[in-house]
């Protein structure tokens, strides 16, 4: 788990690049000089003409580009593309918590459980994967990270830190609680990128690569989540005490995150 600093400062490295000296340092770590300036963006999910503010920024229209397979390109409109912002700011805040809740975890199931080290090593290593990912695709898309970046840090790692304290039923419990809230996000994100997938077809269009790509990743860390939600229930999650106020109080909890970090 050495790597996780890494990861916590490539993630950070996006915003880094905006400062500029006519701001707070602060307020161009929250809202990159890219970000606040749509016309500086340069890779926005293969569309050059994304940046465009002209009335028919509001509905999808042809680009004279094509796809892979040499149909019109379906251009994405401006609530689309601030529905993939948006989704790309709360998986890269989910991820990071989810890396933060097993590294406090760990030492303390694995000090009563030894032989759960390689199964929280596997899903250490599956989060941080994760979360590289997602904060590859943020920096190529000069997305803001959300602004609560320091506040999901404290509480993902008081989360597992205190559910690992009370125990592995209870370190499992929250696995749980958070992989069904975060399965059940990723796949609304699958689902909306299904939609436009059919509304391109219906048109003679295809999706840009950028897009296909973005819907096979959300598929396969999805299947990885829900891989984590069966291994934390095999290992007695469901044993954990109090066991429905804890994974509600977590669950409510997961969707609140996700409401504020998609807006702020
Ligand atoms: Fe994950
Ligand atoms: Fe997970």
């Amino acid at each position: 788990m050495d790597g996780f600093s890494a990861l916590r400062r490539s993630a950070l490295r996006p915003s880094c690049r905006a400062l500029t000296s006519t701001s707070p340092v602060v307020l161009d770590f929250l809202a990159p000089r890219a970000s606040r300036q749509p016309h500086l963006r340069r890779h926005f999910w293969g569309s050059s003409s994304a940046s465009s503010s002209s009335p028919s920024d509001a509905q999808n229209s042809p680009s004279g580009a094509t796809g892979p397979s040499g149909k019109p390109r379906y251009i994405l409109n401006k609530r689309q593309r601030e529905f993939l912002d948006s989704a790309l700011r709360v998986n890269q805040a989910g991820e990071l918590a989810a890396t933060l809740i097993y590294k406090a975890q760990t030492p303390q199931v694995v000090r009563s459980y030894p032989h759960l080290r390689p199964l929280m090593k596997h899903m250490y290593d599956q989060e941080a994967g994760h979360f590289s990912t997602f904060n590859n695709l943020i920096a190529k898309h000069q997305v803001r990270p959300t602004a609560m970046y320091p506040v999901w840090e404290m509480a993902a790692t008081f989360l597992g830190w205190s559910t690992g304290a009370m125990g592995r039923e209870a370190a499992m419990a929250c696995t749980e609680a958070v992989e069904t809230e975060i399965g059940s996000h990723y796949n609304e994100q699958v689902r909306e990128i299904l939609s436009w997938a059919k509304e391109a077809e219906s048109r003679g269009e295809e999706l840009d690569e950028e897009i296909t790509d973005l819907l096979a990743q959300l598929r396969r860390i999805r299947d990885e989540e829900l891989e984590h939600l069966d291994h934390a229930v095999e290992n007695d999650a469901k044993e954990a005490k109090p066991y429905d106020p804890l994974v509600n109080i977590i669950r409510y909890g997961c969707k609140g995150a996700i409401m504020i970090t998609e807006k702020i």
